[in-house]
């Protein structure tokens, strides 16, 4: 192998990494894809750059990171004492969209934390990540979205919400997973789930040969907020039946609705009613989901109505993701006509 093989994946541009993993180890922040959403990286170990991360999102301080790895191996240097669990799930589902929480290793910084003694950890899937943590060390990595909001699955979307304030966006096509990764926390003795995501908590029950505690909860964490995922549109989650009516007592109040549904339940709807038909299949929903939010979202309507998904283990990230985006505008009280 010469030095160009190694240092370049198929896709991943050597150059540009190297600027990226430059700015990176410099303390600057570079949005970069992975397979789940765009992460708003920074030098896992410096302070400051992390702090940057914080301002630039908007970020209460207290909310911990994930810590992005290259591989498995660098497990032990950023958790104490990782349980054979923990080996386990990396083995099977790293790199990939599992985020394991572990008793973290002392240097890890407050800054990162959330002042916790737990860590977040997790390999992403997709190449350009992969290259950039290889070439600069481990991430600090949120969504590149504000505090609160959608998560960003382009390029395109960190650059109308975040633009100048990183130093560099690395453009890796929309992300093929499209909702954040799975958090489990392997702190108690029991395994439990703090966030769903694409791995599920079936498929890690049959790794570990035990249950997953589905309830999670008690731990500061910006995902496991009421509300989160929000548009700025009102977005109100019915269920099926409820849709098309729902759809005209607005309209007939002389609001702009849009309503986001599968094909039947948007085939039902009044005419005047701005249409996102999504896909029946979960993988092809979550990919598709954040970027139907956001051009929703500028569609200049009053109200985004969304039909709730099955109410089925297979669903519970698409649940769990409209139900908090929904709980954004219970709170803020939308003046619901
Ligand atoms: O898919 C993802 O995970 C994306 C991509 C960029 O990797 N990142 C992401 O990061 O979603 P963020 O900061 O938006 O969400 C981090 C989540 C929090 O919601 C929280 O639940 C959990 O990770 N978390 C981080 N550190 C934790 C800790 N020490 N204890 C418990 N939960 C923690
Ligand atoms: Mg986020």
């Amino acid at each position: 192998m010469n030095a160009q093989t190694t240092a370049a994946a198929p896709g991943v541009d050597a150059r540009q990494i190297e600027q990226a993993a430059a700015i990176l180890r410099s303390g600057g922040v570079v949005a970069f894809p992975t397979e789940t959403v765009y992460g708003l990286g920074a030098d896992a170990r410096n302070e400051a750059a992390v702090r940057r991360v914080f301002a630039i999102k908007g970020r209460p301080a207290d909310h911990p990171l994930i810590v992005h790895l290259a591989a498995a191996e660098w497990l032990d240097d950023w958790a104490r004492a990782a349980p054979d669990a923990a080996r386990r799930l990396a083995r099977a589902f790293w790199p990939g969209p599992l985020t394991l929480v572990l008793e973290r290793a002392a240097h890890v910084l407050d800054a990162v934390t959330g002042g916790q003694d737990s860590v977040a950890l997790r390999v992403p899937d997709h190449p350009l990540a992969l290259a950039l943590i290889r070439a600069a060390g481990p991430l600090v990595a949120p969504s590149a979205n504000r505090f609160g909001r959608v998560s960003p699955t382009t390029a395109e979307h960190v650059r109308a919400e975040l633009g100048d304030a990183v130093d560099l966006i690395l453009d890796g096509g929309p992300c093929p997973v499209g909702v954040e990764s799975t958090v489990l926390s392997l702190i108690s003795d029991t395994p439990t789930l703090l966030r769903p995501g694409a791995v599920t908590p079936a498929q890690i029950a049959a790794i570990l040969g035990r249950p997953v505690d589905l309830r999670g909860g008690g731990v500061r964490a910006p995902g496991t907020l009421a509300a989160h995922y929000a548009p700025t549109t009102p977005l109100e989650l019915l269920p099926p039946s409820a849709v098309p009516a729902r759809a005209t007592a607005l309209l007939e109040q002389g609001l702009r609705v849009a309503v986001m549904g599968f094909a039947e339940t948007t085939r039902r709807l009044p005419a005047g009613v701005q249409r996102w038909v999504m896909p029946d299949q979960v993988q092809d929903f979550a990919r598709q989901l954040y970027a139907a939010l956001r051009e929703l979202d500028a569609a200049g309507c009053d109200v985004i109505l969304v039909e709730a998904p099955p109410a089925t283990a297979e669903w519970l990230v698409i649940q769990d993701r409209l139900r908090r985006a929904a709980a954004a505008f219970d709170r803020a009280g939308w003046d619901r006509p």
